[in-house]
């Protein structure tokens, strides 16, 4: 098991896993934050960063901007696979930061559903699961407010469904959060309404037929 073994050859205390970490630039920003003791955790805890990307051009690319950390382990591959290797109750943090329409949008939601109870699982009692999103209107339109809060309501319920309790919502991006993907998506903020959903895992076991 890849997440067993890594954290216990660095003695880190949390395993954070982020999905789809692109060029690496989130990840980097986090481990320098936790160097320099500039994060909201525990100061003496350390953390072991796990970044999961399918497309290897990006992963190259992040393993160059990560290389001069040890407490960080990048993998090339799919999440969807490479989630298996995890041991059950084994991740404190999961991070997505702008996800694919297939693993986020409502309409694409049977299709990832099974992936996120997946996910569930694999987080320690209590851990946190944050995604970093947005709602594009279909005809590139700005966002309404009423949109865009039927639209949080639905993501929370789907979660909900999937074991997870909602801890908070953010409107935009987390500010100490930084990625490509993020500078492009902030350019257009009123066709791109971007939000942060914190999620932690509910302490007692979920139905999870029909998915
Ligand atoms: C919209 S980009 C966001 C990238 C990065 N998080 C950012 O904010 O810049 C989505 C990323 O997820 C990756 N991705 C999509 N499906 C994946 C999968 N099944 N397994 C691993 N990575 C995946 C893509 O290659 C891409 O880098």
């Amino acid at each position: 098991m890849i997440c067993k073994r890594q954290a216990s050859s660095s003695k880190a205390d949390r395993i954070i896993l982020e999905l789809g970490c692109g060029d690496g630039l989130l990840l980097r920003k986090l481990l320098e934050a936790e160097r320099t003791g500039d994060t909201v955790q525990n100061n003496d805890t350390k953390s072991f960063y796990i970044g999961i990307e399918c497309d290897s051009l990006k992963y190259n690319k992040a393993t160059s901007v990560v290389e001069h950390f040890s407490n960080v382990k990048l993998l090339n591959g799919s999440f969807e696979v490479l989630i298996h290797e995890f041991s059950d109750c084994s991740i404190d943090k999961i991070i997505s930061v702008l996800p694919d329409p297939e693993f986020i949008d409502i309409q694409n939601q049977y299709r990832w559903k099974k992936f996120y109870s997946v996910l569930n699982h694999k987080l320690v009692p209590n851990g946190s699961l944050r995604i970093v999103t947005e709602l594009i209107d279909d005809l590139l339109q700005p966002v309404t407010a009423e949109a865009y809060d039927t639209w949080v309501q639905e993501i929370i319920e789907i979660f909900g469904e999937l074991g997870f309790s909602l801890i908070q919502v953010l409107d935009g991006s987390p500010l100490e959060y930084e990625s490509e993907c993020l500078r492009r998506f902030k350019q257009d903020p009123q066709r791109i309404r971007l939000a942060t959903f914190d999620f932690t895992k509910t302490s007692q076991n979920f139905n999870s037929a029909g998915l």
